[in-house]
């Protein structure tokens, strides 16, 4: 017995040095362009996933997520402030987007297994957002439910449309504008979605021009 207590004593010893060094070592890669071990990415996933779902479990969907006006408010704040890293129909890939990791899901071609709360999780997450991902929560950014739901509204829609009804709804949109930044709206009226349909449109030559790298 006393063999026994002094062989977990040891291995619990060892294995806190191991931390230790671990930590404070360096040794770990924090870089974004080295991507984590599958153990270690499986494990990450799981850890949110579950999360996600135990958070978003007692959430209220509004009955209305199909309605056109929800999806027309939607487009312009999507068009302004997601789809650089989510992509939209005719934008293929972003530099942004490329170099984050985890890289963010394409919004455009969302995975097959839809689950079945997925209005739920999608407002959750872009309420609240997802730790050390490049995912910010933008109840933060002062975006109230409503204008979240009519996002989560948008990215139901989003898959089906073309280059040019993508086009039109952001243009039909009221630009980039939602409750919560007292001066924001002033700031970002009229202006606010035409940076991002510019880059739909210009993207594929962005390379050569102003911006020049
Ligand atoms: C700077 C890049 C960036 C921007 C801008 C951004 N996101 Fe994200 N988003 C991410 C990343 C990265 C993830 C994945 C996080 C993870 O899986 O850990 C993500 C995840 C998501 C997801 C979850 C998708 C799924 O089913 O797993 C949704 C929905 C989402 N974002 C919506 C939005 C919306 C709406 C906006 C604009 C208001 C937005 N995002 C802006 C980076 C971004």
């Amino acid at each position: 017995m006393k063999r026994f207590l002094m062989g977990v004593l040891t291995t619990l010893v060892i294995g806190v040095a191991l931390g230790v060094v671990t930590v404070y070592s360096g040794m770990f890669d924090v870089a974004a362009d080295t991507p984590h071990s599958r153990f270690v990415y499986h494990l990450i996933e799981t850890v949110r996933d579950q999360s996600i779902k135990r958070h978003a479990r007692d959430l209220a969907v509004p009955a209305n997520l199909a309605d056109t006006e929800r999806i027309r408010r939607g487009a312009g704040n999507y068009a302004a402030m997601c789809a650089a890293c989510h992509l939209a129909p005719g934008r293929a890939d972003s530099e942004i987007r490329m170099g984050l990791y985890p890289k963010p899901p394409d919004l455009t071609h969302p995975e097959e297994e839809a689950v079945a709360d997925m209005a739920a999780r999608h407002f959750w997450i872009i309420k609240h957002g997802i730790k050390a991902s490049g995912m910010a929560a933008w109840s933060r950014g002062g975006i109230e439910d409503e204008g979240i739901w009519d996002l989560v509204a948008f990215i139901q829609k989003m898959p089906s449309l073309s280059v040019g009804q993508y086009v039109s709804l952001v243009e039909s949109s009221e630009g980039h504008t939602h409750g919560g930044l007292p001066g924001m709206e002033t700031m970002h009226t009229g202006d606010g979605h035409m940076p991002s349909l510019e880059n739909t449109e210009r993207h594929e030559h962005s390379h050569s021009g102003g911006h020049d790298h």
